[in-house]
């Protein structure tokens, strides 16, 4: 990559003669920055008048060209005083990502005695303290002692500009972790940070870095400015922390040492709407947001997750390569990772994916109970399972089928586990979503809201007391009737999960690309399937699943078992709210005169709600007396 090396400083610091031995020493056309100032700042100073800040402006900008020009076709060493920011940030006008800072830094005593201790030089001490009043620290330049050797100041110029990293990765907790090692082997360098705090979380990245020797080119760090400063710019710096206020402190901690245009990357699961508002605060400040959901667990962050990212697509294109090397890769050994679309548009599919993901583990829950009603104990349960791999196949059915054969002594582990379910937030969102955008995801909040049913444990326990219930002996349904329903329930679930995202889209007008969508989900990610497989094809042509003429034949083949195997579950006091609600909703769907003429007349008879008549087709609203 091509560059242009600023050494700025001081009058008296050594800008010159350090330029001069950096430009010969890495074979780079050197330029005194003085050479360049036009005559009438010549004249102005030659007459001991000191330069203004408008006097500055055209020499500077003539400074930046004279580095356009030359990164067209090779990298420069230019030297100039640039003490002040705005400078700077005219020096690097539109060359920010090629532009790398070395500061010549020393004491007011040491430049002093320095310069007047050569022979054809001197400075009055004001006119060198006015230099020191006017400078302001540069954040990201590369610091240099200036009492070291002119040999010992090019070698540690060169260790430093060699010596940083491409990608920070900024939390270590279990995702943070897979990441960096991921990142790691696949051979980026890479600078790991996580905080510290007083007998908690003591050197966390620093005992990590030395767990693993993978590791070993990383660097690690629990001091931000170190963190940031030890980054290539444009900085990308990937956020691992919860989700929720920590990313705004954490935004708020990093601003101070970042520069124009680096990039923050949230990976974690936040909210769509706050990642928007990030998005639009951080271009206020010059710096890239990218909101990208992650999915594939532990181990998917380690040996390739599924990456959904949204935001700034320019600055997409500049972390591209870390995001889409470290991703699973799709059967065609496509990265699982693409720019998904604007501003927090990977976090709304990602909190979607968090639904279906509810769903489909709500249906191998319901499933599996079914079975165990049919006497089925858990080894048994687990080979159905696996027998249905064959033609249900997905990530979360095979660790299913593997739970059901784990013991703990001489009992199955999963008849040991307490039966509250826990959520982080995501199944919550997304019902809030589809209500807000009023689309009707019903198995999504009906895997949220049977999980939260299950939480009432004690009340559960309570209330079981005053109710009898059947014993599921007269269940009268087959084990291919029962893969069928689930067969059903989960096209529904695709059905609903694509369907929000497609809305949300329009109404948004985010421009996704369904199957594209799809394809990012075929691995790494935790709803990964073959259907998820066949999807990426049917969105080639239709953003609505029911309309696709083999999963219409499918659908019409699961029907029948889906009626049996939810009416006997319902007979028999099985609780099976996803399989249910998958035949209600698929009913309600496919029904060409629903039941909500009522609803409108109910309405209309008490609040004047007005009504629309099917023999007028004008739209026109008519209110009736009722009584
Ligand atoms: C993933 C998972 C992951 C995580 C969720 C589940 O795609 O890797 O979805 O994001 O498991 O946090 O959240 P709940 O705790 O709400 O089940």
């Amino acid at each position: 990559m091509k560059n242009v090396i600023f050494v700025m400083g001081v009058s008296g610091c050594g800008k010159s003669t350090i330029g001069k031995l950096l430009a010969q020493d890495l074979n780079m056309a050197f330029f005194d920055g003085d050479d360049f100032h036009p005559e009438a700042n010549i004249t102005k100073m030659s007459s001991g008048q000191s330069l203004n800040d408008d006097d500055r402006q055209g020499w500077l900008e003539t400074l930046n060209n004279l580095a356009k020009t030359q990164l067209i076709n090779t990298s420069c060493v230019i030297v100039c005083s640039a003490l002040k920011q705005k400078y700077r940030d005219i020096l690097s006008s539109d060359i920010q990502n090629e532009t790398k800072w070395v500061h010549l830094a020393g004491s007011f005593d040491q430049i002093f005695e320095r310069v007047n201790s050569r022979a054809d030089h001197f400075m009055p001490s004001e006119l060198l303290k006015s230099q020191f009043d006017i400078l302001e620290e540069p954040k990201n330049a590369i610091e240099i002692d200036i009492s070291l050797t002119p040999e010992q100041i090019i070698k540690k110029i060169k260790q430093e500009l060699m010596n940083t990293s491409e990608f920070g990765l900024f939390g270590l907790g279990v995702m943070g972790k897979s990441l960096c090692r991921n990142l790691a082997n696949n051979g980026f360098k890479i600078s790991m940070f996580n905080r510290h705090v007083d007998g908690v979380e003591e050197d966390v990245a620093k005992n990590f870095k030395a767990q693993y020797s993978e590791l070993d080119q990383a660097k690690a760090f629990d001091d931000i400015a170190s963190f940031v400063n030890s980054l290539q710019q444009p900085r990308k710096i990937m956020l691992m922390v919860n989700a929720g206020k920590t990313i705004d402190y954490v935004i708020e901690d990093l601003l101070p040492h970042l520069s124009e245009n680096d990039i923050i990357i949230d990976g974690g699961n936040s909210n769509y709407k706050k990642t928007k508002e990030r998005n639009e605060y951080l271009k206020t400040k010059g710096i890239h947001f990218i909101g990208t959901g992650v999915s594939g667990g532990e181990e998917g962050a380690l040996k390739g997750p599924s990456i959904m990212p949204s935001g700034d697509k320019d600055a997409y294109e500049n972390v591209a390569r870390f995001l889409e090397t470290i991703s699973a890769k799709d059967k065609n050994g496509l990265p699982c990772c693409t720019y998904v679309g604007p501003e927090g548009s990977g976090q709304f599919i990602k909190m979607v994916h968090n639904g279906v993901e509810y769903v489909e583990m709500q249906l191998l829950a319901e499933v599996s109970t079914i079975l165990e009603a049919l006497g089925q104990n858990p080894d048994v349960i687990s080979k159905t399972l696996e027998g249905w791999k064959a033609s249900a196949s997905s990530y979360l059915l095979e660790i299913t089928a593997t739970i059901f054969q784990k013991k703990e002594g001489d009992d199955w582990l999963v008849k040991k586990i307490l039966d509250k379910a826990g959520n982080k937030g995501t199944g919550n969102w997304t019902t809030i979503a589809s209500a807000e955008l009023g689309v009707p995801s019903t198995l999504i909040s009906s895997a949220l809201f049977s999980r939260y049913i299950s939480f009432y444990k004690e009340e559960r326990i309570e209330l079981s007391k005053n109710f009898d219930k059947l014993d599921p002996s007269e269940l009268d349904v087959t084990t291919t009737e029962i893969l069928e329903a689930y067969q059903f329930a989960r096209i529904i679930n695709h059905y609903q999960g694509f369907k929000l995202i497609a809305e949300a889209s329009n109404k948004f007008s985010w421009d996704l690309n369904l199957s594209e969508i799809a394809r990012i989900w075929t691995n790494g990610c935790i709803i990964r399937s073959t259907l998820m497989e066949e999807l990426v094809e049917v969105f080639k042509t239709t953003s609505n699943i029911l309309t696709d003429s083999h999963l219409i034949t499918l659908i019409n083949h699961y029907k029948p078992s889906s009626k049996k195997v939810v009416s006997q579950c319902v007979l028999n006091e099985i609780t099976i709210p996803a399989l249910g609600e998958a035949v209600q909703f698929f009913n309600g769907i496919t029904t060409k005169y629903a039941s909500a003429n009522i609803i409108q007349a109910q309405r209309d008879y008490f609040g004047a709600h007005t009504y629309q008549r099917l023999d007028d087709a004008s739209g026109k609203s008519y209110h009736t007396n009722w009584i």
